[in-house]
């Protein structure tokens, strides 16, 4: 058993998905080829450079290319290899439906390369279903190569740590494809669960669905006491005190990246959009934007029209420099349709302005992203702070007679 010199490319392998995984293979022994069509993230990671931020990323990239890993645009390098794992992605459309030809359209280009005896690993978010169309499809072209279902499950920017620690998903139609699929994959991870396809395919939408329902929970909840002049964060400093059952309670904060609202929708859909929760969160965590720009209008004494309003954070979650599908976007877009010149500021992003120049033009601040460089800032305009990044407690609590041993009791009830 093991991966030591196999032939592993890596189709998408110069994103976030690909690299860190590709990275991995190449740690255990493999030799990978990362496939792709962006000439400059090829060059940057041939170069030792990640090309977006991940955590210790360029030290293990720097090993992996000593060990033999290349990134290349060269499509027929798949040719040469014993497994092809295909990292791209499943859109949603205008629709919020899957677009499932995009899936195909990739596979279709590189199948020609692919060797007879192949493992193909598919290993982005799938809809439900779509394995069992990959499976037909190629079996009707009677390519005979194994085929396998492992979705990625990661969390941006901490992927190299945590392929570490997450058992990895294997999902298969046949016997071959998961001794295959378990020599590469048993080589990088603890442990291994074994899943038919659409049981796969459905536990990666539920697992991100259920991370954006957690978030929507906490920021309808956070619209609620707002709307009524309480100061949710009081509230939600008091629910989680001292109670161990309160302590997973998610903090509210702009719910957005290029996974949870898209798998949501996929989940919907593929349940003929009667997942009324999945909808109804989406609706909760997008218009927690505009109800930030409401916040803001409103501690400007009711319109932002000629007034310069400050995002603080265009990425779309902390300490990482991925803008795709970030809120702030469209806080920045609902302000200038109402009048307001907006400008950022962002450690990781560029195209903003200095944090100095920005706390002296701003009339007010939008706390976007609340990266760990702006703890303990002091503004002198007003804030609106949906994350209560800037909440100092502010509970008053009094001693009991009873002693820690008792409401110790609370958390076993
Ligand atoms: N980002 C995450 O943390 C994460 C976590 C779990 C699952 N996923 C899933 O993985 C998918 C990919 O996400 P990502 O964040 O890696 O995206 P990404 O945009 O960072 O990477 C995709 C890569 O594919 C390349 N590419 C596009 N078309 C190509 C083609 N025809 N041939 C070769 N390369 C091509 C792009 O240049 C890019 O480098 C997502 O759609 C999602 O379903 C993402």
């Amino acid at each position: 058993m093991g991966i030591t010199g196999k032939k592993i490319a890596v189709v998408g392998g110069c994103g976030h998905v690909g690299l860190p995984l590709g990275v991995k293979f190449a740690l255990a022994g493999a030799q990978v080829s990362l496939v792709d069509i962006s000439a400059e993230a090829v060059k940057s990671i041939n170069g030792g450079t990640f090309p977006f931020l991940e955590n210790g990323g360029d030290r293990e990239l720097q090993e992996a290319l000593r060990r033999g890993l290349r990134a290349t645009t060269d499509a027929k390098e798949v040719a040469n290899c014993e497994v092809v794992v295909f990292v791209t992605g499943t859109p949603v459309d205008e629709h919020l439906n899957p677009k499932l030809s995009e899936v195909l359209k990739i596979l279709d280009f590189y199948q020609p390369y692919f060797r007879q005896d192949a493992l193909i690993v598919m290993r982005s978010t799938l809809f439900p279903g779509t394995m069992e169309h990959i499976y037909n499809r190629l079996r009707d072209r009677n390519a005979n190569v194994r085929l396998t279902f492992c979705p990625e499950r990661v969390s941006q920017g901490y992927a190299l740590e945590e392929i570490d620690s997450l058992p990895q998903i294997i999902s298969v139609f046949d016997e071959p494809s998961f001794d295959a699929a378990y020599e590469v994959f048993a080589a990088i991870a603890p442990k291994i669960i074994r899943l038919r396809p659409i049981e796969a395919e459905m536990t990666k939408l539920m697992a991100n669905a259920w991370r954006y329902l957690e978030f929507a929970i906490a920021n309808q909840f956070y619209m609620i006491a707002e709307a009524n002049g309480v100061d949710f964060h009081r509230l939600y400093e008091a629910i989680r005190y001292e109670d161990p059952r309160a302590k997973g309670y998610k903090a509210p904060g702009f719910a957005a990246g290029p996974c949870l609202f898209k798998d949501t929708m996929q989940l919907a859909s593929f349940f003929d959009n009667q997942f009324y929760l999945g909808h109804s969160a989406m609706l909760v965590n997008e218009g927690l934007a505009t109800f930030a720009v409401e916040k803001a209008t409103k501690e400007l004494g009711g319109s932002v029209w000629g007034k310069t309003i400050g995002l603080l954070g265009m990425a779309f979650k902390p300490n990482n420099d991925d803008t795709r599908e970030s809120l702030s976007f469209k806080v920045k877009k609902v302000l200038e349709f109402r009048g307001a010149e907006v400008v950022y500021t962002d450690p990781y992003v560029a195209g903003g302005i200095s944090l100095d120049e920005f706390r002296k033009t701003c009339d007010a601040v939008i706390v976007c992203t609340p990266h760990s460089e702006y703890k303990g800032l002091e503004f002198t305009q007003p804030v609106v702070d949906v994350w209560g990044f800037y909440y100092k407690s502010s509970l008053e609590i009094f001693p009991g007679a009873l002693g820690e041993e008792k409401s110790a009791k609370v958390a076993n009830a």
